[in-house]
């Protein structure tokens, strides 16, 4: 691949605007019983060798901690439609043993129920979001888990969580109402879950000061209709409607290596990140005729690159490896989710730990950041920050007679009046000039990170768990009131201007 002359392009952030704020839920994860996510993964148990609290493993903790992880969804995923929570409670050598229908037919032992997780979301200093069990579970056990978690004085729940060892309820706001309910959750109509979907979350009730936020099944990628009709059908039940999407080079039978590609899978993974963009504002729009005040957020609880299983891994486990094509997915997807965060209030990457794209990889008592990881600390300023409006020129990035917008971008303004910029540079060959003008503001110091690698498919392994990192970013400037960007191929870029 031969480098080209730099183009320049005019980018201008309207920095004294802004409205929407980016809620910090965008930047939250998901957990399932899958493969070595929860089980050898978040969770080993408190006698394990590792460093643990309480079973919870304590660097897994500490590297979360440092994202600032907002939010955590479990148990699932498809699982949970077939988990019943009673199963994950009391002494943990008495639990059940069920099979894992979804995930390889492994034996599923519960020492990870209901307290452990909420235990982890306390360690993490994160909120949690259940999902509960519509698909194969009862309206009155949905209710009396609810009433389990939630409820502080007298009831058969309440005592049942007192006897083991939870005197105080917790505080649970968010909560989904089946997941995936057109497929693995139950293989539904809209109409037939929506009616479902008012049902069981009639019984999920407000006790005390817990107020639920509740999230109703939503569509999967393109799937426009089952917007339609739970937005019609069921909108004045819900607080959100989720959306799941995941990136594929391939396709569900042959989905493409993690780690073996060309610029084409790597042109493909770009294009369809940025169809997201397309995909949130039609699902938006939709949303926008039953509810024009934006009060029903669209939750994106599942998204990420989906490849096949790394060789020689249990093909029911999920595990991949990542790269930098990963971060540019992650910046691109989280730089979407910021332009529409007057709709999108969450968002869950899939998944946290060994499945997936994985912020965080463990091999025994070893552990390391993907690149993924990196790009959630590079962003995580802007958590709860107002978004601010930009123009940015178009540029192309072109393969073979395809091409897609060569970067995007997303800006805010913290509190204290700093500014964030997070730019992707998807085209792996060529660098690209940007003239930067932040309207309203006089920049007085910019100071940047970058993460690339001189290789598009550079990760980190167990053995080289560093390759892949942000390092200082020396090529914006201040010049005549703008920020004159350089910006290199393929490469995340966060800009923090004063
Ligand atoms: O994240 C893996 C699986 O993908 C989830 O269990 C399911 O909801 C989705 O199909």
């Amino acid at each position: 691949m031969k480098s080209k002359l730099p183009l320049t392009k005019k980018l201008v952030v309207h920095a004294g605007q802004g409205a929407s704020k980016i809620s910090k839920h965008i930047y939250g994860h998901f957990a399932e019983h899958l493969g070595r996510c929860i089980y050898d993964g978040l969770w080993v148990g408190p006698e394990s060798p590792i460093p643990n609290l309480r079973g919870v493993r304590t660097d897994i903790v500490e590297a979360l901690r440092a994202i600032r992880i907002p939010v955590l969804r479990w148990p699932g995923g498809c699982f949970a439609d077939e988990y019943h929570w009673q199963d994950g409670i009391g002494p943990r050598e008495s639990r059940p043993g069920r099979v894992n229908t979804h995930w390889g037919g492994v034996i599923e032992n519960n020492r990870f129920g209901t307290h452990e997780f909420l235990d982890l979301c306390d360690q993490l200093g994160c909120e949690p979001y259940i999902c509960g069990n519509l698909g194969s579970g009862t309206v009155r056990e949905m209710q009396e888990w609810v009433e389990y978690l939630t409820l502080g004085g007298k009831s058969p729940m309440a005592e049942m969580r007192r006897a083991n060892g939870r005197e105080a309820p917790w505080r649970v706001r968010f909560w989904g109402v089946g997941n995936e309910n057109w497929g693995c959750g139950g293989n539904m109509r809209a109409e037939f879950y929506a009616d479902q979907f008012r049902r069981y979350a009639t019984y999920c009730r407000n006790y005390g000061g817990n107020k639920l936020y509740k999230i109703a099944c939503g569509a999967a990628d393109f799937d426009f209709r089952w917007t339609e009709v739970l937005m019609r059908e069921a909108a004045k039940f819900m607080d959100g409607l989720s959306l799941h999407y995941y990136v594929l080079p391939g396709n569900w039978e042959s989905k493409g290596s993690a780690t073996q590609f060309g610029e084409s899978e790597w042109f493909t993974v770009m294009k369809k990140t940025i169809l997201l963009d397309g995909m949130i504002a039609n699902h938006s729009d939709i949303m926008d005729r039953f509810d024009p005040e934006k009060r029903v957020g669209l939750i994106v609880d599942e998204w990420g690159a989906w490849y096949d299983v790394e060789p020689g891994t249990n093909p029911g486990f999920l595990y991949q490896q990542s790269t930098l094509r990963d971060a540019m997915l992650a910046g691109t997807a989280l730089n979407i989710f910021n332009n529409h965060c007057d709709r999108v209030q969450m968002a869950n990457l899939a998944q946290t730990v060994n499945v997936l794209q994985a912020l965080i990889l463990t091999e025994g008592e070893k552990m390391i950041l993907t690149p993924t990881y990196h790009v959630f600390e590079m962003y995580k300023d802007h958590q709860d920050a107002v978004r601010l409006p930009f123009d940015l020129e178009e540029s192309l990035y072109a393969s073979g007679d395809e091409s897609i917008p060569a970067v995007n971008v997303s800006a805010s303004r913290a509190g204290v009046g700093t500014v964030l910029l997070t730019l992707c540079h998807l085209d792996p060959v060529q660098g690209l000039e940007l003239e930067c003008e932040l309207r309203g503001m006089t920049p007085v110091s910019v100071t940047g990170r970058i993460l690339t690698a001189d290789a598009v498919h550079a990760g980190n392994t167990f053995e080289k768990p560093e390759a892949v990192q942000p390092a200082a970013f020396d090529g914006a400037k201040i010049r005549g009131g703008s920020i004159r960007i350089s910006l290199p191929p393929k490469a995340v870029v966060s800009l923090e201007v004063m």
